[in-house]
């Protein structure tokens, strides 16, 4: 994917910049110029961060030949994923990015509320582990209880762009804060590029990884509980994207075919999730 030429809509430099189109004003509402279209923030964020993926996967698939190819998670929500994964941080690896927070290299343990530099805090590791499950139990039951906490408020046409308060609880937080803690911070980068910035997020291959678990944090949240449930709304079922697919096409796919992963050709494992158990 990297070796592409950058004129390839399936190249690594159009991959990324896929996520600076749908958040830094790309793209303007349809029939409404004057109102750009973001896809954080609001109900709009699992499903277009699901399709996303779900093309870069079909591309990296088709360029090493392998339909199976699947992108690998980072296990955040597990004490054995709480730092960033050592594949990431091999130099000359197609997963290395220079521009990440050279403090929180591996084995640094992640903080899942980071709030940014001041808030660097002295907790053991053990602390910040716990601490980390307590976030997790929060985002994904305490805070977790409707559709609309969970997965953000509903954004229609005409709609102002959605701010941080609509957004839903695993966007606010572990997403947000993991951006933060992997980026190169100020005064290094004007803010936390690459991964800290939404129009460099998609620079760093660790995006994937990171948003892989994001999205297995929704398929997670509708075992939880019956009410775990997506929207009905045709507002949201009909919403839709464009992507370029693994034969540089360009394809729409609309939110009610991004809800269910079985139909897209893939499933998350059961795995331990220890959070689960740790109610703060
Ligand atoms: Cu489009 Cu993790 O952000």
């Amino acid at each position: 994917m990297k070796a592409l030429p950058d004129s390839d809509p399936r190249s690594f430099k159009q991959q990324a910049d896929v996520h600076c189109a749908y958040c830094n004003g790309g793209y303007h509402q349809v029939g409404l110029p004057d109102l750009d279209f973001q896809v954080h923030g609001s109900w709009l964020f699992f499903p277009f961060h699901r399709a996303y993926l779900y093309f870069y996967e079909r591309i990296l698939g088709s360029l090493i030949n392998d339909p199976t190819f699947t992108i690998p998670y980072w296990n955040w929500d597990h004490p054995d994923g709480m730092a960033m994964p050592d594949m990431f941080n091999i130099k000359d690896s197609p997963f290395f990015n220079q521009n990440r927070d050279q403090r929180h290299l591996p084995p640094t343990v992640i903080e899942l509320s980071y709030d940014g530099p001041n808030q660097e805090n002295n907790m053991s590791n053990d602390e910040k582990v716990r601490q980390n499950l307590s976030v997790m139990y929060r985002e994904m039951v305490g805070n977790a209880k409707t559709r609309e906490m969970f997965l953000g408020s509903p954004y229609r046409a005409g709609d102002d762009e959605p701010t941080k308060k609509s957004a839903g609880s695993i966007e606010r937080q572990p997403h947000g804060p993991i951006h933060n803690w992997v980026g190169n911070p100020p005064p290094n980068t004007l803010r936390y590029e690459d991964m800290g910035n939404f129009y460099s997020a998609g620079r760093d291959p660790i995006f994937y990884a990171h948003h892989a678990n994001v999205d297995r944090s929704w398929s997670i949240w509708k075992t939880l509980a019956r009410k775990n449930r997506d929207f009905k709304d045709k507002d949201f079922l009909n919403a839709y994207f464009y992507f370029y697919d693994e034969n540089a096409q360009l394809v729409k796919i609309y939110v009610r075919d991004c809800l269910d992963t079985k139909k897209m050709g893939y499933d998350y494992q059961p795995m331990d999730m220890p959070w689960l158990k740790s109610r703060p």
